[in-house]
């Protein structure tokens, strides 16, 4: 990140933290999406398959321009996604000779740096850090904003470096927001999206799309989660029925005792 975006990162959240502390005077005017109703759970699930091929398919087609997914192997996306290595190459290998490489890209931190402001960052983990939720809304909350240099905002993320690259497939939306009067402060809060242009994709079928590329970046972040829970039963029903072999054995052991 650069200094000259932290330092405008801080501005705003400072400007922000000012307005929460402002009493009397002119009112400060600072946005928030908080108790925005848009904000819906991703509802993905990691066990569904044909969702994660559907969302490595997204992935590869319209965020590795940008983002790597560096801890992710071609042929381990094979294995976990019941596919052979040929269709792995044919359908999701655009940037790679050998599916033992990772997702990795060619674009250069320094130059992404500044084309963008920010570098975008590797999505490996992200589903961990911000949770599939998060991601989900992020993706379904982008709208028009002319004052920014990608001619859209963002609620989730506020002046996000992010444009958005999905417009085609959900359209643009406009953002509605309404003041109001907290303790003599104002403040601008987000009610709802209208559509401004329709997309290919009707809103149903967007969140779907929005929803098999987060399921897949829940799975990348953690490809042993459905492991872990299937190897989770194992042990807890080896534990109940060891439990039984170790009542029973106590109980003949301690029965001359008695
Ligand atoms: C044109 C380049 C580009 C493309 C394509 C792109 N992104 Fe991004 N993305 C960025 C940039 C730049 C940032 C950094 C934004 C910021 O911190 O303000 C970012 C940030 C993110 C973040 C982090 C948000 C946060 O809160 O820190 C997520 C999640 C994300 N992108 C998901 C995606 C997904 C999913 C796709 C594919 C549907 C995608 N991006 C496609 C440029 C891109």
């Amino acid at each position: 990140m650069s200094s000259h975006i932290l330092r405008q990162r801080l501005r705003s959240g400072l400007i922000a933290l000012a307005g929460v502390l402002a009493v009397a005077g002119s009112p400060p005017v600072s946005a928030s999406g908080a108790e925005a109703g848009f904000q819906q759970y991703a509802n993905n699930d990691v066990a569904n398959v044909a969702s994660l091929q559907r969302g490595a398919r997204n992935f590869v087609n319209y965020c590795q321009g940008c983002h790597s997914a560096k801890y992710v192997r071609y042929n381990q996306l094979a294995r976990d996604l019941g596919m052979t290595e040929e269709q792995v190459i044919g359908n999701l290998m655009f940037s790679a000779a050998r599916p033992t490489e990772t997702m990795d890209i060619a674009m250069r931190p320094a130059d992404a740096e500044r084309w963008f402001g920010i570098a975008p960052p590797d999505l490996s983990l992200l589903a961990r850090s911000k949770g599939p939720d998060y991601i989900y809304n992020f993706l379904r909350s982008f709208y028009v904003d002319p004052a920014r240099p990608t001619g859209v905002n963002n609620i989730m993320l506020p002046n996000t470096a992010m444009p958005h690259v999905l417009w085609e497939l959900q359209g643009m939306q406009a953002g509605k927001f309404e003041e109001e009067k907290h303790d003599g402060v104002t403040h601008l809060v987000f009610r709802e999206f209208t559509e401004v242009s329709p997309g290919k994709l009707k809103p149903e079928a967007y969140d779907e799309f929005v929803r098999d590329t987060v399921n897949f970046l829940d799975y990348i972040a953690e490809p042993m989660k459905l492991k872990r829970q299937s190897l989770g039963i194992l042990v807890i029903g080896f534990l109940l029925v060891f439990g039984v072999f170790a009542y029973l054995l106590k109980q003949e052991i301690w029965k001359d005792v008695r």
